[in-house]
This record gives structure tokens, C-alpha cells and sequence, in this order.
């Protein structure tokens, strides 16, 4: 995959773009008819090449050898005369595509010369929506910790996605002070969703491979964010972050079953207590009779796990109609010490019960989705745990 921006006069940006977003590896990230806007945006972006049109060269002589520094490679578009090729030589072009036969041209040229993303992955990340029909079983705490754990057991990022909108939570349990939100990135009549917007407001867990998209700062700002382009949201995600986790807010809002329904895997939270197995079980339902979804989609995450509350896991199982994936411990105190210290239990402490735990489970999920790799510890191979049930033989969709 690469990025690619153009500068052109107005009356060819349509057919460039067209011509750009004609291979699958090209990513559009913007075109300018104003060669000094285009280098400022450039900048900002450093993208994977740029394209420039001799007319704005012509207009710009005097930008040339600002171009000719740049940083990443040019493509000059231009016709075959021995003056473009001296100036495509002074802004040190890696080519000179002619006009006559200019849309097939660059479309060999741009593979060849433009430098692949950094962080752009062979193949999409997996989205993961931790979701729960009840509020305070432990969502915000394990998305946050199992986007941490899965970033410690893969080279890639990993996004973790604050969809709770009105009351998320996500940056003050990491200790981050957001300046920008999803907010910023969907809100508005902006047309598509901005990719370089969306970098932008990605922060990163300080020490970590995870980047936070945080929740509105204000609750009414959520009215404004509309399902369709949180999706677009999860789309551009996946394709630089090995896995987007995301956590939600309580219940079948628009927003949520969007998320729900464009994910690999809905992660459901359940503690061991009659009220919450009750809405897990209407939950259930839903995802089975209302939107269809395969049984290896849904995943049953028992939080809590050990808890005395006389509700074992094999009743669970039994009223759920399905079997538990991955039960996690009670963690005493720890989990609210890390909230009050705003740093995530994964880092404050790395032994403690609920941590430990959800390495195994990220390990595990790792390597059914990506294989066994030496960065993973095999399952098969190390002593059974009572806090950890897999998600083996499960018709998982595997990775090769
Ligand atoms: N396994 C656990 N052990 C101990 N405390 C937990 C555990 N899971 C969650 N908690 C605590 O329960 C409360 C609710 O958790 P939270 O993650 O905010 O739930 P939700 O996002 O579902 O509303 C928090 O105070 C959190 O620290
Ligand atoms: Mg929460």
C-alpha cells in the first residue's frame, strides 16, 4: 500500500484521481491545484509520492527547489519536450510521465516509485467490538488492557477505538488528555472521512504500540457522529493496525450495531450474576434471530470468573446456549488503583491476576488468527490454565 498526492491544475482532478485510485494499492490523500498548498499538505503527510503536472510547475518556478529536497518521490506529468525533462531532472523527479499516453503510464510508474506506507500491513487488521447489553461488568477495563496485551505480542499497532460516545472513558484510564476526538474526525458535513485527519487525532499510549481514538469530550457532541462514517472510521483503522479494538457504550445504538455488525468479532462481557445473564441472554438472541450473525462471530467473555456469587460457568454456558471463550479473574482492588492512577493495569501492573489473564487471552487470539509465530508462546504446548477455555477447533477463520 502507498499514499499518493497529486497537484494538477482543477480541470484534470477528476480524471487523476480516477487514474490514481485505479490500482488497489494506491491510497488518494489529497490533490491541490496550488503547488505551495500541495507542499505544505505534503509535509504534513509525507506521502508515498507525489504527482505534479508541469502547468503548475510552469507557475511555480520558483518552488522547484523546494521539490527537488523533498523528501519523497515526484512523479512529473508533462509533455515530451527536452524543457520538461530538464525541469523534471532540477526537481530530481523519479520520472517523466508524457502526456500521450499519460493514465496507462502512471499507472505502471506510480508501483515502481512510490515508497510503500510505513505501517501498512499485508493484509487488514482484525476489528474487535467489546460490547455488553449491561453497563459496569468490565468493558472500558478490558478493551483497554487487551488492546495493550495484543500490541506486546504483535510488531504492528494497534488501535483502540472510545465508541462509548457520551461517557467514554478510554483516555482517562490510559492518562492521556485528548486535543482531538472521533469527534473531530466525523462530525460536521466534511464529505469522506479524512485520513490524515483521522492520524491526527490518534494518540498514542505513551511506551505502547497502541493509538487511542478518543470519545467526544462533551456528550451532546455524540448526536453528531452517524454510523456510517464511524465505519469508514474502522475501515481506514484496519488497514494500518493489526487489530482495532473497540469499546462501546451500553445497548443496541446505531452506532454500536453498525460496529457490531462491520466487525470479525463481538467480544460479550458477562459477570457471573443473575441480572447480567439475564441481558446477555436477550443479547444473544439479537445477535442469533435479529442480525444473523455466524456462532463464531459472538465470543462469551466471563469477567469476574471465581467470583462466590453461586452462579458457576457450566450454568452460564446452559442458559446462554453457548460455550464460555475466555473467563476472565477478579482483580481485587487493582483495576480501580489503575483508573485512579490513570495508567492502565497492563503497565501499573503486569502480574496481577486480570493482566496475566489477558496476555494468555491475546496470545491465544493471536494465534488463531495469525498462526503460531515465535513471538507467541504455543498453546497446545504449555500446562492447561482454569482461567483460560480457548477458542480451538471453533471453525475460527484462520489466517495463513
Ligand atoms: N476483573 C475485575 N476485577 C476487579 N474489578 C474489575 C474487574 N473488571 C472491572 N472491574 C471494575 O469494575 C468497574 C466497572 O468496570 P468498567 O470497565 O468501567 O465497566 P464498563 O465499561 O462495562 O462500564 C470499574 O471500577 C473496574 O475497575
Ligand atoms: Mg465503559
Amino acid at each position: 500500500m502507498y499514499t499518493v498526492y497529486v497537484a494538477a491544475p482543477e480541470a484534470l482532478h477528476n480524471t487523476l484521481t480516477a487514474a490514481v485510485k485505479s490500482d488497489a494499492e494506491a491510497v488518494f490523500i489529497g490533490i491541490s491545484g496550488d503547488l505551495r498548498q500541495a507542499l505544505d499538505e505534503c509535509a504534513l503527510t509525507n506521502p508515498g509520492c507525489l504527482v505534479v503536472h508541469d502547468d503548475l510547475l510552469l507557475e511555480n518556478i520558483g518552488l522547484m527547489d523546494q521539490l527537488a529536497q523533498a523528501p519523497y518521490p515526484i512523479i512529473l506529468i508533462g509533455p515530451e519536450t527536452t524543457a520538461t525533462a530538464k525541469r523534471a531532472l532540477a526537481i530530481r523527479a523519479r520520472d517523466l510521465v508524457g502526456l500521450s499516453n499519460w493514465e496507462q503510464d502512471l499507472e505502471t510508474s506510480l508501483p515502481i516509485h512510490a515508497a510503500k506506507s510505513e505501517g501498512a500491513m499485508d493484509e487488514p487488521g482484525r476489528v474487535q467490538v467489546v460490547f455488553s447489553s449491561k453497563g459496569g461488568v468490565g468493558k472500558t477495563t478490558i478493551a483497554v488492557n487487551l488492546a495493550l496485551a495484543l500490541a506486546k505480542s504483535r510488531k504492528d499497532p494497534v488501535a483502540l477505538v472510545d465508541l462509548d460516545l457520551q461517557f467514554g472513558d478510554v483516555a482517562t484510564l490510559v492518562g492521556i488528555l485528548p486535543q482531538a476526538t472521533i469527534y473531530d474526525v466525523v462530525a460536521g458535513d466534511m464529505g469522506q472521512v479524512d485520513r490524515m485527519r483521522l492520524e491526527r487525532a490518534l494518540i498514542n499510549v505513551p511506551g505502547t504500540r497502541v493509538n487511542v481514538l478518543a470519545a467526544p469530550l462533551r456528550p451532546e457532541e455524540a448526536d453528531e457522529i452517524h454510523a456510517e462514517r464511524v465505519v469508514r472510521v474502522l475501515q481506514l483503522l484496519r488497514e494500518t493496525h493489526a487489530f482495532v479494538v473497540v469499546d462501546t457504550g451500553p445497548g443496541y445504538s446505531d452506532v454500536n450495531v453498525s460496529a457490531l455488525d462491520f466487525c470479525d468479532d463481538v467480544l460479550t462481557i458477562c459477570t457471573p450474576d443473575v441480572v447480567t445473564i439475564r441481558t446477555i441472554g436477550q443479547a444473544m438472541r439479537v445477535f442469533r434471530e435479529g442480525l444473523r450473525y455466524p456462532d463464531h462471530k459472538v465470543k462469551i467473555i466471563l469477567n469476574r470468573a471465581g467470583s462466590k456469587t453461586g452462579v458457576e460457568p457450566q450454568d452460564i454456558e446452559k442458559t446462554l446456549g453457548t460455550k464460555i471463550s475466555y473467563q476472565l479473574p477478579s482483580d481485587g482492588s487493582w483495576p480501580v488503583k489503575a483508573a485512579n492512577q490513570g495508567r492502565p493495569l497492563q503497565l501499573l501492573n503486569p502480574d496481577s491476576l486480570l493482566s496475566r489473564a489477558l496476555t494468555e487471552m491475546a496470545q491465544d487470539m493471536v494465534e488463531n488468527i495469525y498462526g503460531p509465530s515465535r513471538n507467541v508462546r504455543n498453546v497446545q504446548s504449555r500446562p492447561k490454565s482454569t482461567l483460560f477455555s480457548g477458542w480451538r477447533n471453533r471453525g475460527e477463520r484462520r489466517r495463513s
